[in-house]
């Protein structure tokens, strides 16, 4: 048994009274596999890992998995930095509510990232359920998602849409942009099945979804738009302040995150590294046009 201390009714918990350096992570596998599930995010603190501890931690969730748009470390293929300088400027990796790589055939299942220096205040992590979102989202709004596709396109690192220097996140992230591939349209179902509990969950955000299948962008914007409101309530949020050792894991496709760039001034480090799940076509929900699967 492990405990939970929840962060709020629907997104968010911390692991306690765990120490990764001295369990066996066998033991503990199933109840962080179930915790994830439930929570979408969860949060160990004060842990200090090594780079090998934290992929073995990964990989409890999935295979490890490479990330397309960001240089790994030279001698760790599966682990990236997050760094961003006290005198950097500019935007901050993950400045925007997003899913990590929404726009590739097969996005993380989830990550782990474990906080090496952060900032006495501020740098703070927002997620939001998009699975709460999912349950408490109007009729017919979702009667419009119900078997449809969602377009994704990853703008950031393309060359049609690249971001100014001003708004893309500083040097210190090893981003890979002006990919052409970026560029093209991926197609993903706008509403999954969790794997394990069978929630079902809106899989969208404002960063690389362009539009919804069937329609122009014109059209789809303002359904996005309301959408996305209702999604980022305060009441299917959870913010956290990290502190040094902590090791956060989220499950990327029943979940939004915000990094918030309030810290400039302070240097933040952190080691990431991502697992493998199932694609968004495989957990598409049956197709049923004539209720609404709730
Ligand atoms: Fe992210």
């Amino acid at each position: 048994m492990i405990a939970e201390k929840q962060l709020t009714p629907h997104i968010g918990a911390e692991i306690q009274g765990l120490d990764l350096n001295t369990i066996s992570l066998e033991d503990i596998a199933p109840a962080l596999v179930d915790a994830l599930a439930r929570h979408h995010v969860i949060f160990l603190r004060d842990q200090f890992i090594d780079l090998e501890q934290q992929k073995s931690l990964t990989q409890v969730f999935g295979p490890l998995s490479r990330l397309d748009y960001v240089e790994p470390l030279d001698d760790e293929p599966f682990v990236i930095r997050v760094l961003k300088e006290a005198d950097e400027g500019g935007g901050t990796f993950g400045g925007n509510w997003h899913t990590d790589f929404s726009f590739v055939t097969e996005p993380p299942a989830g990550s782990v990232l474990s906080a090496i220096e952060v900032p006495p205040v501020g740098g703070d992590t927002l997620w939001i359920s998009q699975a709460a979102a999912w349950d408490a989202l109007p009729d017919d709004l979702k009667k419009i998602l119900q078997g449809r596709d969602a377009i994704h396109v990853g703008k950031p690192y393309g060359q049609k849409w690249a971001p100014s220097k001003e708004t893309r996140s500083g040097d210190s992230m090893k981003m890979v942009r002006g990919d052409p591939v970026a560029d093209q349209e991926q197609r993903h179902p706008a509403v999954l099945k969790h794997p394990v509990t069978g929630r079902h969950m809106l899989f969208l955000n404002p960063t690389y979804v362009s539009r919804l299948d069937g329609m122009s962008e014109e059209e789809s914007t303002p359904i996005l738009d309301q959408i996305q409101t209702h999604t980022t309530q305060p009441t299917f949020c959870c913010r956290f302040h990290w502190t040094a050792g902590t090791v956060a894991i989220w499950d990327n496709m029943a979940t939004q995150h915000f990094a918030v760039n309030d810290y400039f001034g302070h240097r933040r480090l952190m080691y990431r590294t991502t697992f493998a799940g199932p694609s968004p076509r495989e957990l598409a929900p049956p197709t049923n046009h004539h209720a609404i699967d709730v």
